[in-house]
């Protein structure tokens, strides 16, 4: 090794310990630059892309193939917080596909020297994984970068293209991910990545999002032939239209072109969940923080899914900070020039400096103005702002078949084999979801992977350095739980504080035929006999296909019978079958839509009418079992003549609008005809029935602002108005009488108390409440 590699080294390892914050994707399984090796440690974290993330992250194996309009759970885990004060933060989701897109058969890189690859063209030579392809590289890495940066005091000069960047002042390739186009987003150049969700602890910057995606508009690029570039050394390209325009290399024009949008919708945009610092876990409540993905209708051999996660501090203003505050670059020493007198309360810039208030590396600072000793502060200019990511294994997407009916639900296992400690920051076996919520009729599609290499000390069950996984009812419960009545009148299927299988031979599991029980419970097709007893002799791929769920509504509860070891590690998952339609959606300030899958009930949510992410969820209940539900309550309906629409419920059940502003809903009625009132309740104990107000009706839909959720119902309008009038001007009339006659209800008091119910009653029908 000449003296200079070794240089390189210590300041790559220098760069690895100093790693701070980490994201790592567990559905899909995230390769964090792995390649199916058999050691803890990857070999390789340059491979495909730049994550920053801890070597031990990632999974071997991850490639499944996804139908178009299924929804797919995606969790992750973070390591530096997001929605808490600590830290700004932006988590982008993101897809690729292409015909070259592979995850290759060696952990090596893939050259950037054309002459290195087979038939001189890396793009095709699978022995290497590619997600960006060579061209997109030999344009980010020739690309002037953009000058306007804040680089704080990196030493970025005369590293002037896109390859150098505050976060990756060495120019290091990794794959061929373009550095600049990594480190922030919106990308100003074109890129093959199609955004499918930005989240954010500041919603306003939504709009900008929204509107600078290139999913939506159009990029422009300096251009020149692949070869022109090749051949001549240090060229820089233009970024912008008047120099490229200007520019000609070995007598050939530049051309400044354009790249369409991808042409497809806007990234979803919506607040981050809560998660704390120093902690690759769970969000509130014990939840892994998920995106529902909706994976597009389109048939695709391979695609890869990205997800970036950028934290910023408040040091300085990340998002106004510019080149003219990075350091002066002939002294770089004197740090940026970030003013931070002002943010820490200096009456002057000066005296903040000289106390060593400075944002540069390991500042020194003077706590104490009139004592000696400094404090020595861990800043690392390249990490304050900085981003993370991981990538998924390839994945394939088949359009949704002509024949599925319903929605399509992906049921896949997260984690592999070892205990907690082998497989930090990785995870233990678990289903995702964990608790899979769906609709009768709905599909579901069961599927995994796994690997044959993990290390082989790791502790599991079954051969040695293997992941499997299979699926079996947990035995019946074994205390009855709650009524049942938000997924509909349905038993409770197994339990989770049992470590037993159902018998099989009497009990539906999602209605699934005994071929198919079998084939989750054995892995067979895909392994005919062998060693099963331990899944041993099965392979590492498992896909049930998509089936209908047709059970009775219920409670699912499932487990792996390999992995399943109590005293150990559990693998154990739920599935809740609702025998009424239902939908959810996670909305928050930026407001939403959520409707059931028939299009009968439709929530609208008006940006800036929520001031946190909440899940909405609707469901649909017939008027029997709307009335069901009522009479365990001991309640019936007694007002309207007759139901003019299902039971709808909206939930969460408080008041959800921190404006004040109401939630535009939209339900279908079954009649045309306008005499028709919505009444609202909750559904707990359906207490009081209030009538909801500004209902308009047209074409068998009442719309209305609804300020809670609830249940609504639909009533036609009493026919018999009058009489109800008629009554109330009897009762005025009869307590006129009453100041006259007091004496004789005092003598008949039974009398009495059967007029004082009947005005009640009126009083009733006339006002809102019932
Ligand atoms: C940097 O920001 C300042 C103030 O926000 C602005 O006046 C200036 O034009 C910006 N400079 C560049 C190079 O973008
Ligand atoms: C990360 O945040 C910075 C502000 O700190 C922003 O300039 C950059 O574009 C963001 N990058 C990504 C990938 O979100
Ligand atoms: C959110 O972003 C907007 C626009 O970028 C900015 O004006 C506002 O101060 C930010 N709010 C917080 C709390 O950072
Ligand atoms: C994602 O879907 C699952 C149901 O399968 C649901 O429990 C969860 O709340 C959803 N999360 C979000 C953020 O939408
Ligand atoms: C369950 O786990 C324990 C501890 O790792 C192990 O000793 C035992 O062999 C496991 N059981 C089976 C059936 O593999
Ligand atoms: C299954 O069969 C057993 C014995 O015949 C019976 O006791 C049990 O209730 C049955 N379970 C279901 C869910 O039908």
């Amino acid at each position: 090794m000449k003296p200079l590699n070794v240089c390189a080294c210590v300041l790559v390892l220098a760069f690895t310990k100093l790693v701070s914050g980490d994201i790592y994707f567990h559905n899909p399984r995230g390769s964090n630059n792995r390649l199916d090796e058999a050691r803890r440690d990857r070999n390789n974290a340059n491979r495909l892309f730049d994550s920053q993330n801890n070597d031990r992250g990632g999974y071997n194996v991850g490639s499944l193939y996804y139908y178009g309009t299924s929804i797919l759970q995606v969790e992750w885990t973070n390591q530096h917080s997001c929605a808490d004060v600590n830290d700004h933060c932006e988590l982008v989701l993101q897809y690729m596909c292409g015909p070259h897109v592979r995850d290759g058969a060696t952990t090596a890189t893939i050259p950037d020297n054309r002459l290195r690859c087979q038939n001189y063209n890396c793009n095709t030579d699978l022995r290497y994984g590619m997600h960006e392809d060579y061209n997109y590289y030999l344009m980010c890495k020739t690309r002037r970068r953009n000058m306007g940066l804040f680089t704080a005091d990196q030493n970025l000069n005369n590293r002037n293209t896109a390859k150098f960047t505050r976060q990756n002042p060495g120019g290091t390739r990794r794959g061929f991910e373009c550095p600049e186009e990594r480190d922030y987003y919106p990308s100003w150049h074109p890129s093959a990545w199609i955004d499918i969700a930005v989240m954010t602890n500041n919603v306003s910057r939504c709009e900008y999002y929204q509107q600078e995606s290139q999913n939506v508009k159009e990029r422009w690029a300096c251009i020149l032939p692949v070869e022109t570039i090749e051949k001549s050394r240090n060229i820089v390209l233009p970024n912008n239209k008047e120099d490229c325009e200007a520019f000609e290399s070995d007598g050939v024009k530049a051309e400044w072109h354009k790249f369409a949008a991808h042409g497809v919708a806007a990234p979803d945009c919506r607040e981050t969940e809560f998660s704390r610092d120093n902690h690759l876990g769970n969000g509130l409540g014990g939840h892994p923080n998920v995106y529902n993905w909706t994976v597009p209708n389109i048939d695709k051999d391979s695609c890869v899914l990205r997800i970036r996660y950028n934290v910023s501090t408040n040091d300085y203003d990340p998002w106004n900070t510019n080149s003219s505050e990075s350091a002066n670059p002939r002294r770089l020493r004197d740090g940026s020039k970030v003013n931070l007198a002002e943010k820490y309360g200096f009456d002057s810039e000066s005296t903040a400096i000289e106390r060593g208030y400075i944002f540069e590396n390991n500042p020194e600072v003077k706590v104490f103005g009139d004592a000696d000793f400094t404090l020595r502060l861990a800043v690392n200019t390249a990490q304050y702002g900085r981003t993370f990511q991981d990538r998924s294994h390839t994945f394939a997407i088949m359009k949704k078949p002509e024949s599925a009916s319903g929605r399509i639900h992906n049921l896949n296992v997260r984690g592999k084999r070892g205990n907690i400690v082998q497989v930090y920051p990785a995870v233990e076996y678990d289903f995702v979801p964990n608790t899979l919520e769906l609709t009768q009729g709905d599909m579901i599609h069961f599927q995994w992977t796994g690997s044959n290499t993990n290390p082989n000390n790791n502790d599991g069950q079954g051969l040695a350095g293997t992941d499997r996984s299979n699926v079996v009812l947990l035995r019946a419960q074994q205390y009855a739980e709650g009524s049942g009545w938000r997924f509909g009148p349905g038993g409770k299927y197994g339990h989770w504080g049992v470590n037993y299988p159902m018998h099989l031979n009497n009990v539906t599991f999602l209605g699934l035929d005994r071929k198919s029980l079998e084939t989750l419970a054995f892995l067979d097709p895909g392994q005919f006999r062998g060693e099963m007893s331990e899944l041993d002799d099965a392979g590492t791929y498992f896909d049930l296909g998509l089936h209908s769920v047709t059970s009775p509504a219920g409670i699912y509860h499932f487990m792996c019978t390999r992995n399943n070891n109590f005293s150990n590690r559990d693998q154990k998952g739920r599935i809740i079958v609702y025998m009424h339609p239902m939908a959810q959606s996670a909305i928050g300030a930026m407001g939403g839509k959520v409707a059931l899958p028939d299009g009968s009930l439709e929530v609208m949510v008006e940006p800036g009418t929520f001031d946190s992410l909440q899940k909405v969820s609707l469901q649909k209940w017939s008027a029997e079992q709307g009335e069901q539900r009522m009479r365990t309550k001991n309640r019936e309906i007694s007002f309207g003549e007759e139901y003019a629409s299902s039971f709808y419920v909206v939930s969460p059940e408080q008041t959800m609008s921190a404006s004040g502003k109401g939630i535009m809903t939209k339900m279908s009625i079954t009649t045309d005809d306008d005499d028709v009132a919505v009444y609202r309740s909750n559904t707990e104990n359906f207490a009081t029935w209030v009538q909801v107000t500004g209902v308009q009706i047209n074409d068998g839909v009442a719309s209305f602002q609804a300020q809670q959720g609830g249940v609504y119902v639909a009533r036609t309008k009493e026919k018999n108005v009058g009489l109800i009038v008629g009554i109330t001007i009897l009762c005025i009339v009869i307590i006129a009488v009453i100041v006259g006659g007091v004496i004789y209800f005092k003598r008949h008091p039974g009398k009495w108390l059967a007029v004082k119910t009947s005005c009640r009653n009126a009083g009733r029908s006339m006002q809102s409440k019932v």
